[in-house]
Order: C-alpha cells, then sequence, then structure tokens
C-alpha cells in the first residue's frame, strides 16, 4: 500500500503521517509532500520510529515522484481559518491549491483513492471532480471527502453527555462539511435517548465545533490534532476495505440523489473505493427540516466548485 500526503508538514499533516507510520500495514510507504522547506526533515523524523513503514519527503519539484504508485492521497494541503473567518472564505486561496493538485495526480497516479479534507470541503470535492473529469479520468468512486471529524466529535459529544464509553457511541452524520450542512443523526443512535433540548443543543455543538477549536486556537489555526486521527481513521478504512475487509464509514461522495450531487452518506468501502452507498435511514421530524432548510446552501458551494473549474 503507497498513501501519499500532500501538506505533510502542516498541522494536519505531521499528526496524519505519524499516525499512519505507526498503523498502516507492514511493508507500505509513505509519500510526504509539501512546499515547505522543512518537509523533508519531517520525513527523516518519522523515519526513526520502528515500524515496517518506509517514509520518504519530497519537496516542491518533486509531486510527480511522490504520486508515482500511490494507491491513496490525502489532501490536507492548504490555509485554515482565523476566528471570524467561515470555512468558504478559504475558497480564493485553497481552490487553485487543490486543483493542481488534483491535476498532478491525474498525470501520476489517476487510479489513486483521493481523501479531499482541504476547506471548504463541500466545494473542494467538487472542484476536484472536475478537475478529474476535465483530465479523462475522473471516478466518482474514488473520490471522497474527509468528514471523518465530524464523527468522531458527534460520538466523543453524545458519549460525554450521556456519560458513556466513545468507544461503543456510533453517530451517523450527513451532508457536507460545514454550519448547518453538518447534519448529525442522533435519532439513530443505538440504545440512547434524548429531550428535545439535548438534540437541539448537540446538533448546534456539532456543527459548530471547528468554530470552537478555530477560536479556542486564537488565531493558531484549526483541528490538527483530532483531525489528524479522522483522515487517519478514514485512510485505514480505506486501506482495510482495499485488504477485502467489510468496512462502512460515512463520507462526502458523488450520489447524484434528490439531495445534492455530493452529500456524505455511510459507504461501504471496497477494493476499488466506493463499494456501495448505503441510504441513510429514516430522519426524525427536526432532521428533515435541517435537511430541507441547509440543501440549498449546499448544493451553491457544490455549483461554486463546479464553476470554478468550467468558467
Ligand atoms: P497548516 O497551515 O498547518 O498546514 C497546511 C500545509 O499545507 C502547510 O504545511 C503548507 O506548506 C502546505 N501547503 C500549502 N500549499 C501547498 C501546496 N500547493 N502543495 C502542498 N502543500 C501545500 O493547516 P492545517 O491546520 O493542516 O489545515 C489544512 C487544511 O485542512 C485547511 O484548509 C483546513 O481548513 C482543513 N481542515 C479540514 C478539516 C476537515 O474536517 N475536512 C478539519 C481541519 C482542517
Ligand atoms: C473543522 O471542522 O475543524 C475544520 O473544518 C476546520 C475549520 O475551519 O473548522
Amino acid at each position: 500500500m503507497k498513501v501519499a500526503v500532500l501538506g505533510a508538514a502542516g498541522g494536519i499533516g505531521q499528526a496524519l503521517s505519524l499516525l499512519l507510520k505507526t498503523q498502516l500495514p507492514a511493508g507500505s510507504e509513505l509519500s510526504l509532500y509539501d512546499v515547505a522547506p522543512v518537509v523533508p526533515g519531517v520525513a527523516v523524523d518519522l523515519s526513526h520510529i520502528p515500524t515496517d513503514v518506509k517514509v520518504k519527503g519530497f519537496g516542491k519539484d518533486d509531486l510527480a515522484t511522490a504520486l508515482t504508485g500511490c494507491d491513496i492521497v490525502l489532501i490536507p494541503a492548504g490555509v485554515p481559518r482565523k476566528p471570524g473567518m467561515d470555512r468558504s472564505d478559504l475558497f480564493n486561496i485553497n481552490a487553485g491549491i487543490v486543483k493542481n493538485l488534483i491535476e498532478a495526480i491525474a498525470d501520476n497516479c489517476p487510479k489513486a483513492c483521493i481523501g479531499v479534507i482541504t476547506n471548504p470541503v463541500n466545494t473542494t470535492v467538487a472542484i476536484a471532480a472536475e478537475t478529474l473529469k476535465a483530465k479523462g479520468v475522473y471516478d466518482k468512486n474514488k473520490l471522497f471527502g474527509v468528514t471523518t471529524l465530524d464523527v468522531i466529535r458527534a460520538e466523543t459529544f453524545v458519549a460525554e453527555l450521556k456519560g458513556l464509553n466513545p468507544a461503543n457511541v456510533h453517530v451517523p452524520v450527513i451532508g457536507g462539511h460545514s454550519g448547518t450542512t453538518i447534519l448529525p443523526l442522533l435519532s439513530q443512535v443505538e440504545g440512547v435517548s434524548f429531550s428535545d433540548d439535548e438534540i437541539s443543543k448537540l446538533t448546534h455543538r456539532i456543527q459548530n465545533a471547528g468554530t470552537e477549536v478555530v477560536e479556542a486556537k486564537a488565531g493558531g489555526g484549526s483541528a490538527t490534532l483530532s483531525m489528524g486521527q479522522a483522515a487517519a481513521r478514514f485512510c485505514l478504512s480505506l486501506v482495510a476495505a482495499m485488504r477485502g475487509e467489510n468496512v462502512v464509514e460515512y463520507t462526502y461522495v458523488e450520489t447524484n440523489s434528490a439531495d445534492a450531487r455530493f452529500f456524505a452518506h455511510p459507504v461501504r468501502l471496497g477494493k476499488n473505493g466506493v463499494e456501495e452507498i448505503l441510504p441513510y435511514g429514516k430522519l426524525s421530524d427536526f432532521e428533515q427540516k435541517a435537511k430541507d432548510s441547509m440543501l440549498e446552501g449546499l448544493r451553491g458551494d457544490i455549483k461554486l466548485g463546479e464553476d470554478f473549474v468550467n468558467a
């Protein structure tokens, strides 16, 4: 298994690379790319950890070599939010970064599964899809917006509230990855019931958890460590599925459903990425209303990405 992390010297990139160095299956290769000159140092640092995962660092002129032969490419490259900003404020800088990286993936490892972490995810995934399409190599089963952070946050907050072990709590989160487009399905959490007030407060907290971190870091960036964990969980699930295990993760994929072109669903992963997009089940009245009122915004975010590539 060869996995590339693009943006590997950043806050997410370093945490994610550490987790992959220690948890990828023996014999894997980890390819670390960043435009920051420290990236070879990050690779040397990680290479001293005694696991059977080879790590190599690649600087800004070596993107093609970093990508050649990759099975999975994870993209946390780009700028994070500061207090007072929305994720959409990152579009102007991050849209071009994602487009350029995806073009290089299309040229060097067109069959790789791609996990987009860079914000605004609602839009950058659409940019990735249209860029791959323009290159003639788009496979909708191999492109994912990584929304696992919303899932692990929801599991943590529900466990905290109900005094449970978070390892035993499973919370579906559908939709997109920004504000009200993040829709936790608390009505489907097994063995737990919530009052209307708890549902309203928990939903709000899960939708605004990114801002909670941005404000607490006070100008020093957004979630990096929890995101590193979330992206590692997603990548390791993909690796397990590619090796024949039965794995389901919630992730933002092309569904072409009546909801929106891209929508986070439970997805059965397999050897070639998406094996099956599963239905998200029955929604409560609260969830149905929340979904109906966020769809227009999500579709607008997606169109912005499509237009960025096609205009
Ligand atoms: P960071 O500033 O710490 O790191 C970003 C890294 O990207 C830097 O090392 C930078 O040199 C590198 N980079 C910039 N342009 C590049 C390019 N063209 N090619 C390769 N590398 C490049 O930021 P971070 O905290 O790691 O966040 C990265 C992105 O992830 C942000 O857009 C942030 O909003 C997003 N994010 C997404 C989620 C999610 O749930 N999907 C969660 C947290 C953060
Ligand atoms: C998050 O959810 O933490 C990320 O999308 C980063 C952000 O800007 O909130």
